[in-house]
């Protein structure tokens, strides 16, 4: 059954049309099992100047394919002022609910604050769904937002709502190049993306955490010693010979870890700003060992870039394949 929506118009766009509710048909579900599995393209959009985070808590989890439906059907805008990416991911448990045959082994929620030594805590606010909306500017960011709100309001509620921005082209906000050890556009693929044959082929595991910044104290530092608490120069991101163990590059250091991608964002205002941590990986492991890491779990060390940085909120979602999540919305 296809339910016709109101289409919302934003800013005089009609932005998304229909809801699909019907079970597969024969000649879709065989595209799909044709197995090829691509991710989704907005991941690796490099470049757009505005970006949004909604994340969403269902309003009938009994239902799931309500809400994943809706997400389905979603549809990008292409307007004069350049079109927007779409990235859409689930909460763990509510997408192996639905599709357990998609679902990478043993993938978790972030359903426990992580604890490290004398009482520090990273937050688990997990939410059953989060879309990511980038674009060339912020209005048609806005507009594909608020479409997308609107469209899903029958399903699910905003929970979480942050936007960002670039600054200074690739720093963050503690004026420090953000990015350095990324693997290229050609190599994140391999990191990133669950390959083929096993099961979310074509999806990742993304980790999205606000972290605020405290301006103020992490200002009062001179470069020198901010250097140090991120264990790289300033200027030109190059590595430390003699970065301190608790430099943030030590206790997140890939070469341990194994390589995630992350499409990290300045987020806020001038008084209240901080980092969204975007965190792609094919394997939830690297993702959670380095917030343990960072929180002292291992060894009794902690980052010391969480004296000058707060996270507020932490999820994971799956992040199926295109194919995998056109299956549930109209075509
Ligand atoms: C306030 C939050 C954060 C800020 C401002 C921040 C900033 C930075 C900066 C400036 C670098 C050095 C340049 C680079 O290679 O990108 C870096 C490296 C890195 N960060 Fe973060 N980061 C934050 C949170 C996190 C979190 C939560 C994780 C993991 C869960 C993480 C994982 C990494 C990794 C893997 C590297 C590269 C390490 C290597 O050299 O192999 N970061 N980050």
């Amino acid at each position: 059954m296809v339910t016709a929506l109101a289409s919302p118009r934003i800013g005089g766009a009609p932005i998304f049309l229909r809801i699909c509710r019907r079970p597969l048909d024969d000649s879709r579900a065989a595209v799909h099992d044709r197995r090829v599995s691509t991710p989704q393209s907005g991941i690796f959009a490099l470049g757009t100047a505005s970006h949004a985070y909604l994340e969403f808590d269902a309003r009938n989890r009994e239902t799931p394919q309500e809400l994943v439906g809706a997400i389905a059907s979603l549809r990008e805008p292409r307007t004069t002022m350049g079109g927007v990416n779409l990235v859409a991911g689930f909460r763990p448990e509510l997408w192996r609910n639905l599709v357990p045959e998609d679902m990478p082994h043993g993938l978790e929620g972030f359903n426990h604050d992580v604890l490290g030594r004398d009482g520090y805590t990273m937050p688990a606010t997990q939410h059953d769904a989060v879309l990511w909306i980038s674009g060339s500017a912020y209005d048609v960011v806005f507009d594909t937002a608020r479409g997308a709100i609107v469209a899903l309001d029958a399903s699910a509620s905003v929970a979480e709502e942050t936007s960002s921005w670039p600054y200074r082209h690739d720093r963050d906000l503690t004026g420090f190049i953000d990015g350095t050890e990324n693997p290229s556009l050609i190599e994140a693929p391999e990191f990133a993306v669950i390959p083929d044959g096993i099961p979310g082929a074509g999806g990742t595991i993304l980790l999205l955490q606000k972290w605020s910044h405290d301006a103020g104290a992490w200002e009062g530092l001179p470069v020198a010693r901010q250097e140090q608490v991120i264990g790289r120069r300033k200027d030109d991101s190059v590595e430390l010979d003699d970065k301190p163990a608790e430099s943030h590059v030590a206790r997140t250091d890939q070469d341990q870890f194994g390589k995630i991608f992350r499409r990290n964002m300045p987020y806020g205002t001038v008084t209240d700003h901080g980092t969204m941590f975007v965190g792609f990986s094919a394997e939830q492991r690297p993702l959670t060992a380095m917030l343990e890491n960072m929180a002292g779990l291992t060894d009794g060390i902690r980052d010391e870039l969480t004296v000058y940085t707060t996270p507020l909120t932490g999820a994971y979602y799956f992040v199926p394949s295109t194919q995998s999540l056109r299956r549930w919305g109209a075509i």
